[in-house]
């Protein structure tokens, strides 16, 4: 037990010795850390940074953390197509796996695990921490902010994005072993076998007048930070019950057959097809805005991309790079494999930094190589990359020699966490 962390309720620090959420001010006294201990060694993983309201009777995120040891064989709907020839077949049979046993008639508990009767998916660990960590409805992370006109030319404010994201078993097995020992994870088990899949559900706060072809979106109900225009809150700015609603599917798939490449196909699907698009309504209202399978290296600019495949019935307001991939809420100056590229252990930095050469970003790192020379490959997924070094910032911030310490490192901290990592913010 660190004594002087108490008078600042960091929820589990208190019970069991590690930070779920750093609300260091005066002001967040009130907040009731998460009622069972959790992310401690012989827990379970914490499902959120905060409990809900005391007047919240709805449904609570119970983080789906029972990893299969292997992964039950399963249907593989996507290798009845070629992900290069046939992207838009590819991408679709991938959401229809997604969708599969996920669709509820009641949209508040679509995307349940615990109801999927179909096939098992996972959350992955030590995603509730700091600013940006888990919301307690639907585990929703805070995301990259949208600025004026980025998802709409009508869009005239920016606007807060919030996501949760799943994996299938081969996945999950693999998050499970990483994850064994819960008081010391081991990234070097984090090569994800062939059939994984990954797919997130990113909501949008931007409402429709701004965003209009969110007409008949599915709407979540989440308790996010109340000023949905804020670009940087803190974990002590207030929190409200607020709606949020869906606007891009994102999906990666490790694919043999792009083992040339990077190994694994990403893709992504905007609510509503877009500008111009057409209404619809319910989760399935999603057109692909493309899939790619590479960073296209030495790409002068001008000329076709051949391991990016755009939807041409969809125009974005921007997507990635020199038009490689990216989703509506992504950084213009990256895309999806450029990105996920990165995932290594220590943590790599996401995106170019102002003012370098972007050429290391957009080389094709093969499956199981890291992205810097001498680091454990995390083989594209940045959620193990986020949750082991939220769960390496914890350690720190619980080992601190002294209070002046401590703070010290919680406010760098907080200062970090105000570009979220799908910015290509710095991990901590
Ligand atoms: C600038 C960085 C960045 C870009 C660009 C980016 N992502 Fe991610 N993505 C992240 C981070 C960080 C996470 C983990 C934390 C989280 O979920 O918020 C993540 C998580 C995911 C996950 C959950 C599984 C995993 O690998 O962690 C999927 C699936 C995903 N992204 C797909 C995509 C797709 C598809 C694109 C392109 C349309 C994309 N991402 C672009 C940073 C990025």
């Amino acid at each position: 037990m660190v004594g002087y962390a108490k008078p600042f309720v960091i929820a589990g620090l208190l019970s069991g010795g590690v930070v779920g959420i750093l609300n260091l001010s005066d002001s967040a006294v009130a907040e009731a850390p998460p009622a069972a201990v959790c992310n401690t060694p012989t827990t379970p993983f914490c499902n959120a940074v905060v409990s809900p309201p005391s007047d919240w009777h709805g449904r609570v995120f119970q983080m789906s953390q029972n990893y299969p040891g292997t992964a039950p064989s399963d249907a593989q709907p996507w290798k009845s197509f070629d992900p290069v020839t046939q992207p838009q077949q590819y991408i679709a049979a991938v959401l229809a796996y997604f969708y599969e046993g996920n669709l509820r008639a009641d949209v508040e508990a679509s995307f349940d695990p615990k109801l999927n009767p179909v096939r098992g998916w996972y959350n992955a660990p030590w995603q509730d921490f700091g600013t940006n960590g888990r919301e307690p409805i639907h585990g929703l992370t805070r995301e990259r902010v949208s600025r004026p006109g980025e998802l709409d030319p009508h869009q005239t404010r920016q606007w807060n994005n919030y996501a949760v994201g799943f994996y299938n078993a081969p996945g999950g097995a693999t998050i499970g072993r990483v994850w064994a020992n819960h008081g010391q994870p081991n990234p070097a088990l984090g090569l994800m076998p062939e059939g994984t899949v990954a797919a997130k559900l990113l909501f949008t706060t931007a409402p429709v007048q701004e965003v209009p072809y969110l007409q008949g979106a599915p709407v979540w109900t989440a308790y996010v930070y109340a000023n949905p225009n804020d670009p940087a809150p803190n974990p002590a700015s207030p929190r409200a019950i607020q709606q949020v609603r869906l606007l891009q599917i994102d999906i990666a798939v490790k694919d043999a057959r792009l083992a040339s490449t990077t190994g694994w196909a990403f893709g992504t699907f905007v609510y509503g097809g877009g500008p111009g698009g057409k209404p619809g309504a319910g989760w399935t209202n999603v057109a692909p805005v493309g899939l790619m399978w590479g960073n296209d290296p030495g790409y002068s600019g001008t000329g076709p991309l051949t391991e990016t495949w755009l939807n041409p019935a969809v125009r974005m307001p921007h997507v990635g790079y020199q038009g490689r991939l990216n989703g509506p809420v992504d950084n213009k100056i990256s895309s999806c494999t450029s990105c996920h590229g990165t995932a290594e252990f220590p943590a790599g930095t996401m995106v170019p930094p102002n003012g370098a050469d972007p050429a290391p970003w957009f080389r094709n790192i093969p499956s199981g190589a890291s992205f810097d020379p001498g680091r454990q490959s995390l083989d594209y997924s940045l959620q193990i990359a986020v949750g082991l070094s939220n769960f390496h910032a914890a350690q720190a911030l619980k080992h601190a020699p002294s209070p002046a310490a401590f703070e010290t490192l919680a406010a760098r901290i907080r200062q970090t966490d105000t570009r979220p990592p799908r910015d290509g913010g710095p991990l901590h």
